[in-house]
Formats: C-alpha cells, sequence, structure tokens
C-alpha cells in the first residue's frame, strides 16, 4: 500500500514510525513532515492545509490511503476533498469535525442524548458573565470559546481568579477566541485520554492514556500541548472501558450517524473520572499528541489494517492485540514554551538515546541542516521509553531525555508520578 500521512508533529512521526513497520506499507510520504519522521518516510513539502496540494498529490502517487494527523487539514475539509475524488481517507468530514472545533455542537449534542459532561453556560457580555460567576462561585472554569491551542482555559480556585479570567478574555488576551466566553461547572477527578477507532457506524476501543497539561513540575504553570504521556491509563479497567464506551462513545457514535454527519476516524474523548462516573471534558477528532507516542509502541497488531478497516466501514469485525508492557513519554520543549521562544537551536545526540533499549525518540518540531539537527517549534522532542512497568519505562524514557544535549530544551520531570504512586 502508498500511503500519505498528513501533519508534521510527534503524533505523525509516531504514526509513520507505526505505519513503517507493517509488511502491507510498500511506500510512505509524509507532508510535510519533519527531521525525524523523514528517516521513515518521504517527505513532501505541502502544508497540512494545503487540501488542493494534498489532494492533487495523493492523486498523482496513486496514494492508497491517506492518514490526517491535525485538526486543522480535517476542519478544512481535508478528508471531504479526498473522498470527493475516490481517494480513502483516515479522518472525520468538516461537519464531523465539529465535535472538536465547536464546543456548542458538541455541548448541545451531549445534552440532548444524555452524554454526560459538565454543566455550562455561555456569554458575550461581561458583566451578565460575571454576575454568573459569582451566583455560581468557585471552583469554577472559564474558557475563551474557540480554539485557543488548550491555553484559553482558567481552573479559578476562587471567584476573584474566575473575574481576573474573565477580564483577560474580554481585554483581548485570546483575540476573537474571547469575544465569547464558557463557564463551566468545575469536575472533580482524575483526567483520561480514551481514542476510539471509528468506520462511521462501528467503534473500537482503541487505548487509554494520561496526559501532562501544565508546562511545569507539579502541574504547575500556564497549560500546553501537552509536556509528556503514559499509558494505558491505570484507572481505565476493562468494565470502565464497557461503561465509557457504553455511555458515552457509541451514543455518539450513533447520534452523529442519525444526524447525516458519521464519524470516521479517532475519537478522542477527554475524561474527567468523577465520583459520579466518567464525564466529557471535550472532544477531539483525531489522534492525542503527545498520547499517541505512548500508545502506538504498546501495538502488538499490525496498525494498517486498522487504519484501513476504519476508513472503509468493516470494524465490527475487527480487533486489535496490545502487547503488556506500559510506555512513558517525556516531551522535550523549548525554553519559554508555551510562550515566546527560540528556533534553529542545535539539537545533538539524538541517535545516543535512541541507542538504548526501549527507547524512542519522536520528533517533532525539528529541521536537518546539512551538519546539524536545529529545533523549529515549542514542542520539539517526545522520548518515549517502554517497560515491563511504568518504572522501567519511566527509566528508559528519563535516561534517553539525559542523553540528548540540547542547551536550549526543558522538560518535565515528574512525568508518569500518578501511575507510580
Ligand atoms: P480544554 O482546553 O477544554 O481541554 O481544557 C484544558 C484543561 O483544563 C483540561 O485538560 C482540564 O485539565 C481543565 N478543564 C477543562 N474543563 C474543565 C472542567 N469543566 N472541570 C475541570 N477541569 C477542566
Ligand atoms: N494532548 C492533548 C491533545 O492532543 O489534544
Amino acid at each position: 500500500m502508498r500511503v500519505l500521512v498528513v501533519g508534521s508533529g510527534g503524533r505523525e512521526h509516531a504514526l509513520v514510525w507505526s505505519i513503517a513497520a507493517s509488511p502491507l506499507a510498500t511506500e510512505i510520504y509524509c507532508a510535510p513532515g519533519n527531521a525525524g519522521i523523514a528517516e521513515d518516510a518521504i517527505c513532501v513539502p505541502i502544508q497540512a492545509t494545503d487540501v488542493e496540494g494534498l489532494v492533487a498529490f495523493a492523486q498523482k502517487e496513486r496514494i492508497d490511503l491517506v492518514v490526517i494527523g491535525p485538526e486543522a487539514s480535517l476542519a478544512a475539509g481535508l478528508a471531504d476533498a479526498l473522498e470527493k475524488e475516490g481517494l480513502l481517507a483516515f479522518g472525520p468530514s468538516a461537519k464531523a469535525t465539529e465535535i472538536e472545533s465547536s464546543k456548542g455542537y458538541m455541548k448541545d449534542l451531549c445534552a440532548r442524548i444524555g452524554v454526560p459532561t459538565a454543566a455550562y453556560k455561555r456569554f458575550n457580555d461581561r458583566e451578565k458573565a460575571a454576575a454568573y460567576i459569582r451566583e455560581e462561585g468557585a471552583p469554577i472554569v472559564v474558557k475563551a470559546d474557540g480554539l485557543a491551542a488548550g491555553k484559553g482555559v482558567v481552573v479559578a480556585q476562587t471567584v476573584e481568579e474566575a473575574l481576573k479570567a474573565l477580564d483577560a478574555c474580554f481585554d483581548g488576551s485570546f483575540g476573537d477566541a474571547g469575544a465569547e466566553v464558557v463557564i463551566e461547572e468545575c469536575l472533580e477527578g482524575e483526567e483520561v485520554s480514551f481514542f476510539a477507532l471509528v468506520d462511521g457506524d462501528h467503534a473500537l476501543p482503541f487505548s487509554s492514556a494520561q496526559d501532562h497539561k501544565r508546562a511545569f513540575d507539579g502541574d504547575k504553570g500556564p497549560n500546553t500541548g501537552g509536556m509528556g504521556a503514559y499509558s494505558p491509563a491505570p484507572v481505565m479497567t476493562e468494565e470502565m472501558t464497557e461503561t465509557v464506551m457504553s455511555t458515552i462513545v457509541r451514543p455518539i457514535v450513533e447520534a452523529m450517524k442519525e444526524e447525516g454527519r458519521p464519524f470516521k476516524g479517532t475519537l478522542f474523548a477527554g475524561l474527567m473520572m468523577t465520583v459520579d462516573g466518567p464525564k466529557v471534558i471535550e472532544f477531539n477528532a483525531r489522534f492525542g499528541d503527545p498520547e499517541t507516542q505512548a500508545i502506538l509502541p504498546r501495538l502488538r497488531s499490525d496498525f494498517l489494517p486498522a487504519l484501513v478497516v476504519a476508513a472503509e466501514g468493516g470494524l465490527k469485525h475487527f480487533d486489535l492485540r496490545w502487547k503488556t508492557e506500559s510506555c512513558l513519554t517525556v516531551v522535550m520543549a523549548a525554553k519559554g514554551y508555551p510562550g515566546a521562544y527560540q528556533k534553529g537551536t542545535v539539537i545533538r545526540n539524538v541517535e545516543s538515546a535512541n541507542a538504548i533499549r526501549g527507547v524512542t525518540v519522536f520528533h517533532a518540531g525539528t529541521v536537518q541542516t546539512d551538519n546539524d539537527l536545529l529545533s523549529a517549534g515549542g514542542r520539539v522532542l517526545a522520548v518515549t521509553g517502554e517497560g515491563s512497568d511504568f518504572l522501567e519505562a519511566r527509566e528508559r524514557a528519563y535516561a534517553g531525555v539525559e542523553a540528548i544535549d540540547w542547551e536550549d530544551g526543558f522538560w518535565r520531570s515528574d512525568i508518569g508520578d500518578r501511575a507510580l504512586k
């Protein structure tokens, strides 16, 4: 099979790496890719949101399957455009992607079919929002509506903090994304990322992970795209997986099919495990980053047929096998991330980390020049360790991190603490 993976992050490196292990893959392309991906695939300089360019490339290269990584490509209608030309795509239509890109659609859908999620109200008037906060009291969550890259959320412990977050939204800290504010009930519990493969009709539980969203140790500092993850999430027992599938995933898949916007691809449920059971914080229409870097090394089955069957239909009769090993990934980010940071700083010894038993380094924001590997983004590497338990996985991941020489990088030193407790 000739496969095209779209995207350039650590998630896409893990996708390419996993597909490359399939005996069915004859040629793998990635658009636009990064320095690490270039070792496993042919990188082509087409941007992930250049729908026309990607469709033309897939036609010209007779691509059998396009695997779409980022949400922006999905929201731009890449899956729709590919299917219109008779090309096979793994990833939902733009309409189905609204489960991620439109909080309003997601919340209304959950309310209509009774999927458990946090109670919420939307405001575009500062005074009314402030009154609501005072009425509800703290803790309370203030979110800039729209896509603010996970940075527009404040979980306020006091009313004053919530009002300050409200001011930041209305004073334009998040650009247009803050013109409308969502005020949400604060859910308490452990957070889990749960993934299911969906073919429009049927959902197959894929795997689970736990992310570390804050920039610094002890869950301090600003929210980021994710600073590390481990898989599987210990709270996701077989019984809990069935609860999530029957109360959350299957009702959503069924409702979306009935609405005429069937969901195909990866349904990623961001869950809070509350005392009243799992509740949805958000849905994403794609694989997680860095969750995918901690999940795919655990997959024993060939990944490629799973993607094909999800794209074509037929998951009902499909199953996957997983290793018993645990995985843990540590993100190395540019100093300053998620704020301003420098690009073009030199990274050395990635090959030494890769040479350690059980360690795989996935690249995110990297470029290779004639002589050097350079940083080219905020999150730059994801160093994954695989082990017989979380302790061993973590030792290996951090041994990998220590082997890498990058003066301008930083990382959290407490990834997986919760799993080890
Ligand atoms: P989001 O961008 O909606 O995923 O939110 C970012 C993070 O804020 C989540 O991963 C949670 O840690 C936290 N968060 C969001 N909504 C809630 C909520 N209703 N209750 C508690 N924490 C939340
Ligand atoms: N790590 C969270 C996400 O991919 O959205």
